[in-house]
């Protein structure tokens, strides 16, 4: 007769296998991502399954009835002691003995995906580089006198099939305790990169571990640093936060910093030391705000430009500073978190960070790009992410093209007269009436309009405390459409505009948004200083979006996708009317949210979407703004808002 026929849902796969074969080995022989971390010893539980077809021998059968059917008493004690849910099985335990489909649940695969947030975009495939591998060890024997690391090493060599191991230093000196404690059976996380020959050690615990391993993506802006907490099993975000880049104090954008260590010896050391020393604080106030321990945190994948790049790793950046613009490295980086000397997560952490395209267009303009994927559009798509330095990239299956552009900070809230980041109690939605010309807006961490009822008691906690990013955006915007702004950018007087909240500022005017200032808060005035310092940083944008333009021979794009820095979620209708991005129809612009962040987190999620950023980012055809003469004319035809000469039809609909 036959062997049973198994087929595995939901991928299909199928096959015949020896009646009593383990469904985990049938697994395994089939190609079926099942997951397991005890290696099969009915322990961990991560391999269980139902069928839906055929049956395993009950469970819940007296020890001599088990023995009679074939069931395993491993199984049995386990759902006696944790208990299974209903219709649940251990993969690794019960036998297939006739033919079966066996669904294998998504916590159960190892491959599961994640879904985000935004509609259109990809899931992420969860396979991260760390995983936890349960193993049992021979004992010691004075007839053989290897060391204790060494039968580690071959236990797991047998069980899980991998072939060179290594460990770092502070690992060997926690091995001895933990096999004793555990009675020669540990758990290990166990991390091999995509370019590793060997699997790494990077933490022992006696017996088996239930814990669980937790990374960190990181966005190290200019002016803002944003870091997710990432479980590396199912891929969710458990806690976030975005702080200052203290290296503001030295410069406030890119060039200013490469002046500064140009002209102060010992000033890119300095930067190197406060940003490493801010990382390290981000790493552990994010495992106390997750309740985990920095030891929990095994892993972190950074983006960043290549200023911010070289600071970090303790490179003079100065060589960016000047054409050619040459990178010490661009290729993508694995290394210790401790030869950085960060701190805040595990002694044995590992660090990755995202290739470089060039001198000027950064692992963060990688991480756009593997979250964005626009070497699979099959429009062309403009990809701007706002920062200080904005990565702006441009390409559909035909090609991608990718350049960076010095905006600087004042799309963060930055050189803005009441401009702070995005936190609560900021400003990040304006609109004005265009008859009365009065405002109304939101803050941010409250869902009511300053006009609905019962909006001061609802802010109560932060006040309103100023406008970030996104507000300003849409403030500026607004009161060009409100008539308050003229083409050139000039606020009009209060007799021009009709509104006593246009106040006289010396010779020029401004707009008053809020004033809390009778109750000790913020009084948020939009300045002519604020509307020249967005007026510049919108047209570096626009300009480096039409060098790519000019360079694919397109006057205009099919789809626009604008990505910004924490928190910012920017209005795709405000941007237009300012003129930061091309006319396209308003239905083809979409927020991204933090798109180098989310490329950050799914090299942290997934290994193999290192390979994939290298070698999309080696075929990226990067245009250097700096040397561009078209760029200066692009420049100042874009100050206009929303431009002096390029058509926008779009917005008249
Ligand atoms: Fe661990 Fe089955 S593989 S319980």
């Amino acid at each position: 007769s036959q062997d049973p026929l198994v087929v595995f849902m939901p991928s299909g796969k199928r096959g015949r296998v020896p009646a009593g074969t383990k469904v985990l080995a049938a697994a395994r022989q089939l190609g079926v991502d099942l997951d397991s971390v005890c290696g099969g010893r009915g322990i961990c539980s991560k391999c269980q399954v139902s069928p839906s077809f055929g049956d395993f021998p009950k469970l819940g059968l007296t020890a001599r009835e088990g023995a009679l059917s074939g069931i395993n008493a491993v199984e049995e004690r386990y759902d006696r002691v944790r208990g299974l849910k209903p219709g649940r099985r251990l993969g690794c335990q019960a036998e297939v003995q006739g033919d079966m489909v066996i669904d294998v649940p998504p916590e159960s695969q190892v491959h599961r995906q994640v879904v985000r947030k935004a509609a259109d975009a990809r899931a992420i495939v969860m396979d991260p580089a760390t995983k936890l591998a349960y193993v049992e060890v021979p004992e010691p024997d004075m007839h053989e006198p290897s060391g204790d690391f060494q039968r580690l090493v071959e236990a797991l060599q047998r069980e899980w099939g991998v072939e060179r191991v290594t460990a770092p230093l502070p690992l060997m000196a926690r091995l001895q305790p933990a096999l004793r404690k555990g009675g020669w059976a540990v758990t290990v996380a166990l991390h091999k990169g995509h370019r590793d020959e060997a699997h790494r050690i990077l933490d022992i615990w006696p017996g088996f571990y239930e814990g669980r391993l937790y990374g960190l993506a990181i966005d190290l802006g200019s002016t803002t640093i944003a870091a997710h907490l990432t479980d590396l099993r199912d891929g969710s975000v458990k806690a976030s936060v975005g702080v200052m880049n203290p290296q503001i104090r030295f410069g406030e954008d890119l060039m200013s910093r490469v002046s500064y260590s140009m002209m102060n010896e010992g000033g890119a050391a300095e930067m190197t030391r406060v940003v490493r020393a801010a990382l390290s604080e981000l790493a552990a106030s994010l495992a106390e705000e997750a309740g985990i321990t920095p030891r929990d945190i095994l892993e972190a994948v950074i983006v960043c430009n290549p200023v911010m790049h070289h600071l970090l790793l303790g490179i003079d950046p100065v060589e960016l500073g000047q054409a050619p613009f040459a990178l010490a490295t661009s290729e993508s980086l694995s290394l210790d978190a401790a030869e950085l000397g960060l701190t805040g997560m595990a002694e044995a952490a590992r660090l990755f960070l995202l290739p470089c395209i060039a001198g000027h267009v950064g692992a963060d303009a990688a991480g756009v790009a593997l979250a964005e994927r626009p070497d699979r559009a099959e429009e062309l798509t403009l990809i701007v992410d706002v920062g200080t330095n904005a990565e702006i990239l441009l390409g559909d299956k035909d090609g991608v093209l990718a350049c960076s552009s010095p905006t600087g900070p004042a799309f963060e809230g930055a050189q803005i007269s009441s401009g702070q980041r995005a936190a609560p109690g900021a400003i990040e939605r304006v609109e004005i009436d265009a008859q009365t010309k009065e405002p109304r807006f939101k803050v941010i961490g409250c869902d009511l309009w300053s006009d609905d009822p019962g909006f001061t008691e609802a802010v109560a906690a932060t006040g309103v405390t100023g406008i970030c990013g996104s507000g300003i955006i849409e403030a500026v915007a607004e009161m060009r459409m409100a008539g308050l702004l003229d083409a050139r950018g000039l606020i009009g007087s209060a007799e021009a505009t009709g509104t006593a909240r246009s106040e006289p500022q010396g010779r020029t005017h401004g707009y008053l948004i809020h004033d809390g200032s009778a109750e000790g808060g913020a009084r948020v005035l939009v300045t002519q200083g604020d509307i020249r310092a967005i007026q510049l940083a919108k047209s570096a944008l626009y300009a480096g979006a039409r060098l790519l333009m000019d360079e694919r021979g397109v006057e205009k794009v099919d789809k626009v996708v604008l990505a910004g820095a924490f928190g910012a979620h920017i209005s795709p209708k405000h941007a237009m009317v300012l003129g930061m991005i091309p006319d396209a129809p308003l239905e083809k612009v979409t927020s991204a949210g933090n798109a180098a962040g989310t490329g950050a987190r799914i090299a942290l999620c997934n290994v193999s979407a290192r390979a994939e950023i290298e070698a999309l980012a080696r075929k990226i055809v990067k245009v250097e703004t700096a040397i561009a003469p078209r760029f200066q004319e692009h420049f100042v035809n874009a100050n206009a808002i929303p431009h002096a000469v390029d058509p926008f039809p779009n917005l008249a609909t």
